[in-house]
C-alpha cells in the first residue's frame, strides 16, 4: 500500500486524510512537509512488515512534526499549562515538539488512541516502553528515504530484521552524537537509553 491508497475509516479521527494533509501542510515549510510524507510512506512499509495498524501508523506519521516549527514560546506555554515535564523547556523545540505535537493530535484532530498519542510524544527521544506503533514511527522518522546521515544504511538494514535492534541503534547513536557535539542531554533521553541498554544486556 502507498500513502495515496489510504483512506481513513473514522476509527481514530473524524478528519479525512485530505483535510489532515492540508492542515499539516500549513504548519511547516514545504521541505518538512515532504519529510512528513516520506515518514508516512516508511511507516506504512514497516506497519505492513511488522503487523501494526497501517491506519494508526499513517496518522501518527502525518501528525508527528505538527508542532516542530511552532515558536518555542508557544511550545513552552503548552508544556507548562498541560503539566508536562517542565525540564523540557530548557532543551528547546527539538525535545518539546513531540509531546506538544501529541497535545495537538488530541485537541485539534480529536485523536484519543493512546498508542498513537504516545508514538507522537516519544518520536524524538524514544520511550522507556514503546508500543509497536511507537517503534514504527521512531524508526520511520530515522530511516525515511530522504535521510542521508552516516549510519542510515545500517539503521535500514537493522529495521529489515528487528524494530527493537533498529530502535536501540537510534537511541545509542543519538546519545553518542550529542556527546560528540558537546550538547547537553535532556535527562529523559538518558532514562530511555538506560531502559533499552538494560533490556539489551539482560537478553544477551
Ligand atoms: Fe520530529
Ligand atoms: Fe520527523
Amino acid at each position: 500500500m502507498t500513502n495515496t491508497e489510504l483512506a481513513y475509516t473514522g476509527i481514530y479521527t473524524d478528519w479525512t486524510r485530505e483535510a489532515i494533509l492540508a492542515e499539516v501542510e500549513k504548519q511547516m515549510k514545504p521541505s518538512r512537509f515532504q519529510h512528513v510524507l516520506r515518514v508516512e510512506a516508511s511507516s506504512i512499509q514497516l506497519a505492513e512488515k511488522y503487523g501494526a495498524s497501517v491506519e494508526a501508523c499513517s496518522l501518527a506519521a502525518l501528525l508527528h512534526d505538527y508542532a516542530k516549527e511552532h515558536a518555542a514560546e508557544s511550545m513552552k506555554e503548552i508544556v507548562l499549562s498541560e503539566g508536562m515535564d517542565s525540564e523540557m523547556t530548557g532543551y528547546g523545540s527539538e525535545i518539546m515538539h513531540g509531546p506538544v505535537g501529541a497535545y495537538y493530535a488530541e485537541t485539534v484532530f480529536g485523536i484519543k488512541d493512546e498508542a498513537i498519542l504516545d508514538a507522537i510524544r516519544q518520536h524524538t527521544i524514544g520511550g522507556e516502553m514503546m508500543t509497536l506503533i511507537g517503534k514504527v514511527l521512531f524508526i520511520a522518522d530515522y530511516i525515511e528515504s530522504g535521510r542521508a546521515f552516516k549510519g542510515v544504511d545500517e539503521a535500514r538494514r537493522l529495521a529489515e530484521d528487528s524494530l527493537d535492534e533498529a530502535a536501540y541503534f537510534k537511541i545509542e547513536k543519538t546519545i553518542i552524537h550529542l556527546v560528540k557535539k558537546e550538547l547537553p542531554i535532556y535527562p529523559g533521553t538518558i532514562y530511555v537509553y538506560n531502559s533499552w541498554i538494560q533490556r539489551k544486556v539482560g537478553k544477551s
